[in-house]
């Protein structure tokens, strides 16, 4: 395979793709669009929850010291004031006083990126938390909001998970869900949105191990990433400055990918101390402490958290797996995509439409569908229904000719090296997940 393509129109090339096969289309488009949202269409909806089911495996699954959680996204004003949320989470707003565009005054330099005009207002803090009210009733007491991180679900859940699973730190608690940020400025397609998905997990650790904590979530998060097929050259720690430090934070590096429009941010892992938990204690009037009942000691943990977002992180996939390259004079654009990550895995084909070869293909589906995530595609030429698959990214495509129906052999095609093997049907699902296992 050849590496990343080097387009600098990629971007372009991933959104028409995207609209074009299913992955991404931009929301309610037949009324225009709206704001920057977007829709998960049937192969990103694939996707996007295989990078899901690979960061829940890993981080999970494979562990016996993390458990997952799902908590609600419209919550308690009561939880964001306790968080820093409501005074905080602010990004600075500028208006144009020419023609009256709104910016994120520390994403520009000086002039309006609209009309060019310096003539813009004073910075104003602009509070990014969508607001709403719970109930018919719309006054101050039913004030509500989206969360706009899924972190702090698990802060307040830390004493019911403690109790309910008998962990002890160092330990975690992972979610993945929506969350909801009102951004000045959208941008990149779904790189920044204000509806995305998140996958965080909060690590509980004894206050002296956090560093070292803090340094094995850092290895572990670049290994997953690598793992599933990020070039080691588009993948990089930055750690943040002293004066770039959110304000729970006491350490943060970010796990960056380098974007077409450069180096930008996938993750925050980030040390943030036992800002959380103290606060929702003070704020609560609850304990929020662990207490070992074999040393008699009680302490507020620190809490270690790598914090990934899962639509962001499903584009760099798209964009690292982007390829054009020539197989037998005829070029194709191809997804290397990890066969975890593909949203088809397997691609059933039959040689032709004939009324022969169907009863057959749906067999052969059938054996596969328990192993693999199928798509069953009679249409057009074989030669062009390979190139439908490469350019989605399904690793194999398994073919079922006339001669099928002599020998009961199937042939399956690899998508990155086009090779062919003859493989018989009774064998083809084992061979399979053979082939797909990591
Ligand atoms: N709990 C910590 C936290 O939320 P963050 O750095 O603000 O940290 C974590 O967010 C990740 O969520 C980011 O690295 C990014 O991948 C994703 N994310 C944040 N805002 C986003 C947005 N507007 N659109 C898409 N993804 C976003």
């Amino acid at each position: 395979m050849t590496e990343p393509a080097q387009y600098p129109d990629l971007v372009d090339r991933i959104v028409n793709l995207s609209k074009r096969r299913g992955f991404i289309f931009p929301s309610a488009e037949i009324y225009g669009g709206f704001r920057s949202t977007y829709d998960y269409g049937p192969l990103g909806v694939l996707l996007l929850r295989n990078v899901k089911d690979a960061w829940w495996r890993s981080m999970v699954q494979l562990r016996d010291d993390v458990v997952g959680i799902d908590a609600a996204i419209l919550s308690s004003p009561r939880i964001w004031e306790a968080s820093g949320h409501l005074a905080n989470f602010t990004d600075p707003l500028v208006d144009c006083r020419n023609c009256h565009e709104r910016w994120r005054a520390d994403k520009i330099e000086g002039t309006c990126p609209n009309c060019g005009s310096a003539d813009l207002t004073e910075p104003r803090a602009f509070n990014l938390m969508f607001k709403t009210y719970a109930g018919p009733v719309e006054d101050e007491a039913t004030v509500a909001y989206l969360r706009p991180e899924t972190a702090q679900g698990m802060f307040v859940n830390f004493m019911n998970v403690l109790t309910t699973t008998r962990k002890k730190p160092p330990f975690g608690i992972a979610q993945v869900g929506k969350s909801f940020r009102n951004e000045i400025t959208p941008q990149n397609f779904v790189f920044r949105t204000r509806e995305f998905e998140q996958m965080e997990m909060e690590y509980f650790v004894p206050p002296d191990e956090a560093d070292t904590w803090f340094h094995y979530w850092l290895e572990e998060r670049m290994r997953w990433y690598l793992d599933l097929g990020i070039p080691a050259d588009h993948l990089r720690l930055r750690h943040h400055e002293a004066d770039e430090l959110s304000h729970y934070s006491a350490a943060t590096a970010d796990v960056e990918f380098l974007f077409p429009w450069g180096w930008d941010e996938l993750e925050g892992i980030a040390n943030r101390t036992d800002y959380d938990l103290k606060a929702h204690a003070a704020h609560s009037g609850e304990r929020l402490e662990y207490f070992d009942q074999a040393s008699g000691e009680r302490y507020v943990p620190y809490v270690i958290e790598p914090a990934a977002g899962a639509t962001r992180t499903m584009m760099a996939f798209l964009l690292a797996a982007y390829r054009e390259d020539e197989v037998g004079g005829e070029r194709r654009t191809v997804l290397a995509l990890d066969p975890r990550l593909a949203p088809y895995q397997v691609a059933v084909l039959p040689l032709s439409k004939n009324d022969t070869l169907v009863p057959l293909s749906r067999e052969v589906l059938g054996l596969l569908q328990p192993v693999a995530v199928c798509d069953f595609d009679v249409t057009q030429s074989i030669g062009r229904r390979y190139r439908r698959q490469d350019e989605v990214g399904t690793p194999f495509c398994v073919t079922v000719d006339f001669e099928s129906l002599e020998d009961r052999a199937v042939t399956v095609r690899h998508r990155d090296t086009t090779e062919q093997v003859r493989v018989p049907i009774d064998r083809v699902a084992q061979e399979i997940a053979q082939r797909l296992r990591p």
